[in-house]
C-alpha cells in the first residue's frame, strides 16, 4: 500500500521574481490520493508541471519509481508511467469518443507514428482504448463526437486519455471543475475506482469531495506548503483555517 511511486525534493520554480512553487517536498503512494489545496494562485497547477516535465523546475529534483527524472520532457515522463489531465481541456472535440482514446493509447505504442504498423501493436492500442473507456464510465458514449457530450462526460473522456496510457502515478487538475452534482458524484465515484491501483495527486477547490477522497493534502499558499498531512489534521490546523479553509468546511464529510 505504502509504496512511494513519486517524490518530489524541495522543488522551486520561479517565473522572473516570482516563486509560483517554492521549497515544495511531496511523496505520491500507490493506493492513496495526495490531494493539493490552496487558493488561486497558490502554485498548485504550476507544481503538477514540475511533475509531469511540462516545466523545468528551478531547482529541485523528481524522483519517478526511484529513478532521476527531473528536466525530462513530457513524453518522456509519460512513456515512464505518469499520466495526467490538465485544468483546461485537452480534447479533440470534432472527434468521437473512441477517436479521442485511441489516439491517447497510441501515443504510448513505440514508434506510434511510423508508417507502418503491425496487426498485434493494433489490437494493443484497441484493447488499452477500449478498456480504458469502460473503466471510465463512458461505454455508452464510444461513438458519439465530443463536441456532443456533456461536461462531466468531457472530463470522464480525459480521464479515459489518460489511462490509455497505462499509467502508475495519475495528476487530475480540478476534474470536477463546472460540474453539476450529479456528475460530481460519478466522478468522485470513479476516483475512489481508480484509487486502488494508481498514486494519485488531485488538485481541486471542492473541499467536500477533497475531505472525502483524499488520504493525505498538501496546502499551498503564495507558492508555500503551510500545512501538510491527514484531512483531520488539516481541518484542525489553526494556520490552515486562516489562511485558507474559513471555518465550515468539509464537517459533513468527515
Ligand atoms: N507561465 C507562467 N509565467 C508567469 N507566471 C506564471 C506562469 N504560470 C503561473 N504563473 C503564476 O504563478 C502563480 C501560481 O499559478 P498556478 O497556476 O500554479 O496557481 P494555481 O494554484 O493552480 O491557481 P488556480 O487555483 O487558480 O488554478 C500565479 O501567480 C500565476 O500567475
Ligand atoms: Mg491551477
Amino acid at each position: 500500500m505504502s509504496e512511494v511511486l513519486l517524490s518530489a525534493k524541495n522543488l522551486t520554480k520561479r517565473f522572473g521574481g516570482l516563486a509560483a512553487v517554492n521549497d515544495v517536498s511531496i511523496d505520491l503512494m500507490r493506493g492513496r490520493i495526495h490531494a493539493v489545496i490552496g487558493p488561486n494562485g497558490a502554485g498548485k497547477s504550476t507544481l503538477t508541471n514540475l511533475l509531469s516535465g511540462d516545466l523545468p523546475p528551478t531547482s529541485g529534483s523528481v524522483l519517478l519509481g526511484g529513478q532521476d527524472i527531473t528536466g525530462w520532457s513530457p513524453e518522456k515522463i509519460s512513456a515512464r508511467g505518469l499520466g495526467r489531465s490538465y485544468q483546461k481541456t485537452n480534447i479533440f472535440l470534432p472527434f468521437t469518443v473512441w477517436e479521442n482514446v485511441r489516439l491517447a493509447s497510441q501515443s504510448r505504442q513505440p514508434n506510434a507514428f511510423k508508417w507502418f504498423h503491425r496487426a498485434t501493436d493494433f489490437s494493443a492500442i484497441n484493447a488499452r482504448a477500449a478498456s480504458a473507456i469502460e473503466l471510465s464510465g463512458l461505454k455508452d458514449r464510444v461513438h458519439s463526437v465530443a463536441a456532443t457530450i456533456s461536461h462531466g462526460e468531457q472530463r470522464q473522456l480525459e480521464i479515459a486519455m489518460t489511462l490509455a496510457t497505462q499509467p502508475q502515478v495519475l495528476m487530475l487538475d480540478e476534474p470536477l471543475a463546472g460540474m453539476g452534482a450529479q456528475e460530481a458524484e460519478r466522478m468522485i465515484e470513479l476516483l475512489h475506482l481508480l484509487k486502488k491501483d494508481h498514486a494519485m495527486l488531485l488538485v481541486e477547490h471542492d473541499m467536500d469531495a477533497v475531505f472525502s477522497l483524499a488520504d493525505q493534502l498538501t496546502v499551498m499558499v503564495n507558492g508555500q506548503v503551510i500545512a501538510s498531512g491527514t484531512p483531520a489534521q488539516i481541518r484542525l490546523d489553526a494556520g490552515v483555517q486562516a489562511a485558507y479553509l474559513g471555518e465550515d468546511i468539509g464537517e459533513e464529510n468527515a
